[in-house]
């Protein structure tokens, strides 16, 4: 956590695709022209063919997360119906870890007694466990992590159970990269793969599927380089916060990275904040909206044993978790901007299409509404869609007034666009 800000400068300075990706996409391609996304023959375990559903305990727990509140979690996700909606993953993030005992073999800290215990409760309930680490010595939180322990430690996680990693860079940057190789950037990446390969073979030689999620904040693009050694996931950003301006600015980070996206491999502009903070219902909606399109990762965040009504109809919107995890697994792109107002196109298997206009200014467009323009999406209205919020049925016309509440969002799909 102590080093986000210098993060964000450097994915900056390291990632030439950083700044592509702040510019306006390509127009969307047509729709029934396209088949799935494919994934490299290196993704062989057949894990994350579409992008994982969950939910993980830092965004909301941090540094307190204990064992009960992993079976909370995970006996809410049955309960409130996040299990029937698609949420499979229950990830314990940073802070479960203990010490090494004389064999190297590292052991969870009194906040988790029993790991497999919990593991098999999790399992129990029909869900999936997920655990945390860094290639460094020390986690970002400080705790033990796995360098020079990956093989030891990857057995450890098949022995308890575990099906998701996700891992975390953290001190290997100070320990490992800048000691080993200071003041050479290329040297230093080259050290930041081969561990995340490192891990990736010692849990390939677990023979356990075990969906493995790179954190590493988008450094050195890895969305060129990560799914060669791996990475059903990784992510793109720095860390997300639950507020307006960060959710948005890393919305606007993914264009420009849609065709890196597939079964098997995945973007990951970070876990959900839906319901943390003081997100308004609006906000809440728009960030949900926007994953779905991104083809992200849902990994809800927040305190589902005290979740609002409100929010859980958000989490287990059905329309919308459809175009998340659409088995085609084209990610959307930004088709046009005008003003506060964006357009996001993603195409769907089927040949439909969803559409997402997001207002970012602070006003609601009333006064002088915006105008949707079909053609800058190469359609032609009218066409008959669903507005995946009401639930209701809405004709889109070219140059339509599209009147939207402050950080709101319109998000249609298209059956049969043209
Ligand atoms: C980093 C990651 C976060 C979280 C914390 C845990 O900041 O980006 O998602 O895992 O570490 O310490």
């Amino acid at each position: 956590m102590r080093f986000h800000a210098s993060v964000a400068a450097a994915v900056l300075a390291l990632c030439p695709l950083a700044a592509v990706a702040q510019t306006a996409s390509a127009p969307p391609k047509t729709p029934h022209t396209l088949a799935p996304n494919s994934a490299p023959p290196q993704l062989v375990q057949g894990v994350a063919q579409t992008p994982p559903m969950g939910w993980n305990s830092w965004n909301f727990f941090a540094g307190k997360v204990t064992d009960q509140d992993i079976r909370n979690a995970a006996d809410q996700i049955v309960t409130t119906g996040m299990k029937d909606a698609g949420y499979v993953y229950v990830n314990i993030d940073d802070t479960w870890e203990g010490d090494r005992d004389a064999n190297g073999v590292l052991h969870a800290n009194s906040k988790f007694p029993d790991m497999k215990a919990l593991a098999d409760y999790v399992h129990s309930r029909g869900l999936k466990l997920g655990i945390y680490s860094s290639p460094g010595p020390q986690t970002c939180a400080r705790f033990a992590a796995s360098l020079d322990h990956e093989v030891q430690d990857a057995q450890l996680y098949a022995s308890w159970g575990i099906d998701y990693l996700k891992y975390d860079l953290c001190s290997f940057r100070e320990a490992v990269m800048a000691a080993q190789a200071p003041n050479d950037k290329p040297a230093q990446m080259r050290l930041m793969v081969a561990a995340y390969d490192k891990m990736n073979k010692a849990l390939k030689s677990t023979g356990r599927p075990i969906v493995y999620s790179f954190c590493q904040y988008g450094w050195d693009a890895v969305w060129e380089w990560g799914p060669n050694v791996g990475a059903n996931l990784w992510r793109t950003t720095g860390d997300i916060k639950p507020n307006w301006q960060s959710i948005y600015s890393i919305l606007n980070e993914q264009a420009g990275l849609a065709k890196y996206a597939g079964p098997g491999h995945w973007n990951d502009p970070d876990m959900l904040e839906v319901g943390n903070g003081r997100l308004t219902p609006a906000e809440n909606r728009a960030h949900f909206s926007m994953w779905a399109m991104l083809a992200a990762p849902l990994l809800a965040g927040n305190d589902l044993p005290n979740m609002t009504p409100e929010v859980r109809a958000i989490l287990t919107n059905r329309d919308v978790i459809a175009i998340d995890q659409d088995r085609f697994g084209h990610q959307a792109t930004r088709a046009y901007s005008e003003g506060e107002l964006d357009v996001w196109t993603r195409p769907l298997s089927g040949g439909a299409m969803a559409i997402a206009v997001i207002n970012a200014g602070s006003d609601r467009y009333s006064t002088h509404p915006f105008h949707l323009s079909l053609a800058k999406l190469g359609l032609h209205g009218p066409l008959k869609g669903k507005d995946l919020w009401t639930g209701k049925e809405i004709t889109l016309t070219d140059n339509m007034p599209i009147e939207l509440a402050s950080h709101d969002v319109l998000l249609v799909r298209i059956a049969a666009p043209k």
